[in-house]
């Protein structure tokens, strides 16, 4: 599992440093349940709800903050349409054409606008990397 993580880590440094982002943060996180269901708490109510919980609360996710110019709409554009089997036919180059197993199962996830993205940021700590500074006398 190391190795393979290992890989998926560097397979995703590398689609995302060549598209031209920086990463600016990252970290592996478990999703509980309830963190999931928080996340996702727009979908709560579909009929995909309990099961996008149950899977993102599986197994680790990597988390990135991604920096860009337009960076939110430049990422959307990247990880393609939700449905791997839209973004096949209308964007094979994108990232759920490639890797994602199925519409719920899609890979990666991204933020719709800004006020998401800053939520998000927010809401995971990842800002929040509490770096000492140095004290000058
Ligand atoms: P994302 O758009 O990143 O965030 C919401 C997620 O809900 C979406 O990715 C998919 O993983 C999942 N999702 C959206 N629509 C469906 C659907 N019709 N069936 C199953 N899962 C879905």
């Amino acid at each position: 599992r190391f190795l393979r993580n290992l890989d998926l880590l560097k397979i995703s440094l590398l689609i995302v440093t060549k598209a031209g982002f920086i990463v600016s943060q990252m970290k592996e996180t478990n999703f509980t349940h309830e963190m999931a269901a928080q996340f996702y708490k727009a979908h709560e109510g579909k009929p995909f709800f309990d099961q996008l919980v149950n899977y993102m609360s599986e197994g680790p996710s990597m988390i990135m903050i991604l920096t860009k110019e337009n960076a939110v709409e430049e990422w959307r554009q990247l990880m393609g349409p939700t449905d791997p089997d839209i973004a096949k036919d209308s964007s094979p180059d994108s990232l759920r054409a490639q890797f994602a197993q199925d519409i719920l199962r899609n890979a990666v996830h991204g933020s719709s606008n800004k006020e998401h993205a800053l939520n998000s940021i927010e809401y995971l700590k990842c800002g929040s990397l509490h770096i000492p500074l140095p004290v000058h006398l």
